[in-house]
């Protein structure tokens, strides 16, 4: 082999590689845009609605399921949390509104954020309306939930009683479809 064939045969070597490797990031670019525009698409398409079997949520338990990338709080109320929550006068409430989606603005009464008549069944986001944080089930001062990123206390209706948030709990559209399940969105 010549100097000059070697020479060639790596420019021609040089020339494939480089085609190839020009010919990977086109793929690719080619690729992203398209798993791009699919996944949100399918995610929306996936999450618009869920139905949540809640049989097995027993008085003074909840389930927590993921909704829309969200936690959602699912709890069956016992008699003594319902009374509690429907003793307090709504004009003390740092949030006068009950920032149920289903209703839109009004009275923030446990009557106006329960699921049912009889008030067993609350359900709402389980974001913190001060900065997103998830909050813990029965904890906090007002026996309901209780945010510890900044000690924001919500009651057994999911309104905030004390700390920096400042909106009751979100409730969203939900529905129960049978005896036993719920229906979000
Ligand atoms: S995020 Fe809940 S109190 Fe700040």
């Amino acid at each position: 082999m010549s100097h000059a064939d070697d020479h060639q045969g790596t420019r021609r070597d040089f020339l494939y590689y480089a085609t190839a490797g020009a010919g990977a990031v086109v793929t690719g670019a080619a690729v992203w845009p398209l798993v791009n525009q699919m996944n949100p698409s399918a995610d929306v398409l996936a999450l618009a609605s869920i139905r949540v079997d809640i049989s097995a949520v027993a008085p003074g338990t909840q389930i927590t399921v993921l909704w829309q990338g969200k936690p959602v709080f699912i709890r069956s109320r016992t008699e003594e949390e319902i009374a509690e929550a429907r003793a307090v006068d709504v004009s003390d409430l740092p949030d006068a509104d009950a920032n149920n989606e289903n209703i839109g603005p009004a009275p923030a009464t446990d009557e106006n954020r329960a699921l049912t008549e009889d008030g067993q069944w609350l359900v709402q986001m389980g974001v913190c309306t001060h900065l997103g944080c998830v909050p813990l089930g029965d904890a906090g001062d007002f026996h309901g939930w209780f945010c510890p990123c900044h000690g924001s206390h919500y009651d057994t209706s999911g309104r905030i009683r004390r700390g920096p948030a400042p909106r009751n709990l979100p409730i969203p559209v939900a529905s129960f479809v049978d005896e036993t399940t719920i229906q979000l969105g």
